[in-house]
């Protein structure tokens, strides 16, 4: 049931405010501010490292779990596409565990990948959503994401619900590992536990300027989305979300990586989505915007109200968040990056649930 929304994509956006309260509240406890100890067989006290794989848009929330890991746990994470991560022949120890990401829990790159880390020794953890899947049912622990079924191709709510469970984990990791201290996961759990309250006002604020402007960006055949630090797999997902529904051409590049390539692309044909909070890497990101600037390239400038005071720059447009801590910007930031997939795909007329070629499930290679 889509209640009264035009499509199911556009239904899972809007819930994900009461979806990932819900989900938190499994992982976190919102009366002591820290994160639930629930029983499970992995102990990331102990182990020496963390081995991801997923897929899609799986592997990008993986992706933003690795900065966290290593950041706040100080545990290294190794990640791949499970595509590739299978027959690489990575060299793993029993002293690792695996976590395996997949909204289905069924898709066939991501369990082979699982039963290879499974035969080498590790200690495995699937986060899920799906809690009878073939993934979680090869796990030793379930991390389920808690989202309720998605049934719009183009995943949201899973992402983002993966994201807060990923959150949540490497917070309780590095409080095992001493690398957290109580008071820093005090003040990250409330980050957490206000976010869905952010989330429901970004949701409503931002979407009448997102729509004027996805008329606009459903002109163009290309575009290239750039981002920082966890802001760069967003960049990558922002660019996945609006491929697979609308058939723009789009691109997600770390902004450093601007200047060893895809610089030569930039002309008014191509606009380039920043996507850059006003975090330590602000200023950086912003001089790889002065160069998208310089050669006339299109800006549309994903940013929260510090930033957008911050930089003079002339954009395509300008979209001002609020203000929020590091631990849920990816969350928060995930909003207009869906927002413009979405009406983008509605102007340009295309099956928004059911895109072209794609397969909710991949459970073949
Ligand atoms: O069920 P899974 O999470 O394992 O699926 C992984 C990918 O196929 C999936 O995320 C895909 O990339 C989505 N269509 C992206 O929106």
């Amino acid at each position: 049931d889509k209640g009264n929304h035009r499509h199911f994509m556009e239904k899972e956006i809007y819930e994900q405010p009461e979806i990932i309260s819900h989900a938190l509240s499994h992982y976190i406890d919102f009366a002591t501010h820290t994160v639930k100890a629930n029983d499970t067989a992995i102990d990331f006290g102990k182990v020496s490292g963390l081995a991801i794989a997923a897929c899609g848009t799986a592997y990008l929330s993986g992706l933003i779990g690795k900065y966290w890991f290593e950041r706040y746990a100080r545990l290294p994470v190794e990640i791949d596409v499970a595509s590739e991560f299978r027959y690489r022949e990575l060299p793993l120890s029993p002293s690792q565990a695996a976590l395996f990401i997949s909204q289905s829990g069924e898709t066939a790159d991501t369990l082979a990948s699982l039963r290879y880390c499974k035969d080498n020794g590790l200690k495995i953890g699937a986060v899920v959503n799906v809690k009878e899947s073939t993934i979680a049912r090869e796990s030793d622990a379930i991390f389920p994401i808690l989202a309720g079924p998605e049934i719009g191709v183009a995943s949201t709510k899973a992402f983002t619900c993966q994201l807060a469970v990923l959150a949540a984990l490497a917070i309780g990791a590095g409080r095992a590992r001493g690398t957290v201290t109580a008071g820093d996961e005090k003040a990250m759990v409330k980050h957490l536990a206000e976010m869905p309250r952010i989330m429901s006002r970004v949701l409503n604020d931002i979407q009448p300027q997102i729509e004027a402007l996805s008329r606009e960006l459903s002109r163009f055949k290309d575009v290239l989305y750039l981002g920082r630090g966890t802001s760069f797999p967003l960049a990558m997902e922002g660019a996945l979300k609006l491929k697979e529904i609308s058939y723009i051409h789009a691109e997600g590049y770390a902004a450093g990586e601007l200047k060893h390539g895809p610089i030569a692309l930039i002309d008014e044909h191509m606009p380039v989505i920043v996507i850059a909070p006003h975090d330590r890497f602000f200023e950086k990101t912003v001089s790889n915007m002065q160069e998208v600037a310089a050669r006339g390239g299109k800006i549309i400038f994903i940013t929260d109200e510090k930033g957008a005071a911050a930089s003079k720059l002339p954009t395509m447009a300008t979209i001002a968040l609020p203000n929020v801590d590091e631990i849920i910007a990816p969350m928060i930031f995930s909003l207009p990056i869906q927002l413009l997939a979405y009406h983008t795909a509605v102007f340009m007329g295309t099956d928004v649930d059911q895109p072209r070629n794609l397969a909710k499930s991949v459970t073949v290679e």
